[in-house]
């Protein structure tokens, strides 16, 4: 998922949540074998004999002593600063300026509840990701497969709770125009088609959230209109300013 306004996030980080704190989180991936494949002594070995982090490492810390800790701190603190608040949703809430026709009737869709009795359009997405972080920062099953088909338990494997099988940390949606693919295993590569997965695609299962119910049945029965405003709305979240910070590249 996209490493944006981290600083917030207070529930554990991961898709299944097993870190608790960023500058724990941060090294894992140079260790995991899928990822960098490193170890941490090379790592220490290799930033020690670096002149220009042994300095860094004293204006940062008061001496040079490089440790597995310090390099977690470090990018945490890096991780910190990764704040994305400037998109055009954020000016129009600010008033500064509007959404077009199709993205403000995609914003009231995405922020309204599905009322089949009055037959009232609602997506329902703000109840887990819930403005202005577009995530509630907890593990939910979102119905993407049924009990048969879960290839990943997700939060189960680290709370040891059946209940938590197939429970993944809900994500933000900022910036999710420019993060294909989609979901926890990428199986989505498009937003035409997730909102067609919310639309018509909710699987039942054990642990899948109540707030599904209406996507399960009847469906949300959005048309090809209100699909497509709800994915011009998503688009509203991208925040230029952010993805071309130079502070975000490589020195
Ligand atoms: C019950 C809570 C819930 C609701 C309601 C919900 N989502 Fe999600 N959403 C999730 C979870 C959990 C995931 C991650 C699932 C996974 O990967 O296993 C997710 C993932 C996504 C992703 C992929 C994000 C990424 O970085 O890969 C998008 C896009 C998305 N949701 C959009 C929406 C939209 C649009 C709606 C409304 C139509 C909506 N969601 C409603 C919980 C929810």
């Amino acid at each position: 998922m996209a490493l944006v306004n981290l600083a917030w996030s207070r529930r554990g980080f991961f898709w299944d949540g097993r870190s608790p704190t960023l500058r724990e989180q941060a090294l894992h991936p140079i260790i995991d074998t899928l990822e960098m494949d490193e170890t941490l002594e090379n790592v220490v070995r290799k930033l020690s004999a670096s002149r220009l982090y042994r300095d860094q490492f004293i204006k940062a810390f008061g001496n040079d002593s490089v440790t597995p800790e310090r390099i977690g701190i470090a990018l945490e603190q890096f991780m910190f600063s990764l704040i994305s608040a400037q998109s055009k949703y954020d000016r129009a809430v600010a008033g500064f300026t509007l959404l077009s026709e199709s993205e403000e009737r995609g914003r009231q869709l995405f922020l309204r509840e599905f009322d089949p009795t009055y037959k009232r359009k609602g997506a329902e997405c703000f109840h887990c990701h819930a403005p202005p972080f577009f995530t509630n920062d907890r593990f939910m099953n979102n119905g993407l497969d049924d009990d048969a088909s879960f290839v990943d338990l997700g939060r189960e494997l680290v709370t040891k709770s059946a209940s938590d099988r197939a429970k993944f940390k809900v994500p933000t949606l900022r910036n999710i125009a420019r993060t294909a693919p989609y979901m926890h295993d990428g199986r989505f590569s498009t937003l035409e088609e997730v909102v067609e997965f919310y639309n018509s695609g909710v699987r039942r299962s054990a642990t899948v959230d109540p707030l599904m119910q209406f996507n399960l049945a009847p469906g949300l029965r959005l048309d090809e209109r209100d699909k497509a405003d709800l994915v011009a709305f998503l688009k509203t979240l991208t925040d230029d300013q952010f993805l071309t910070n130079p502070r975000h590249r490589m020195p």
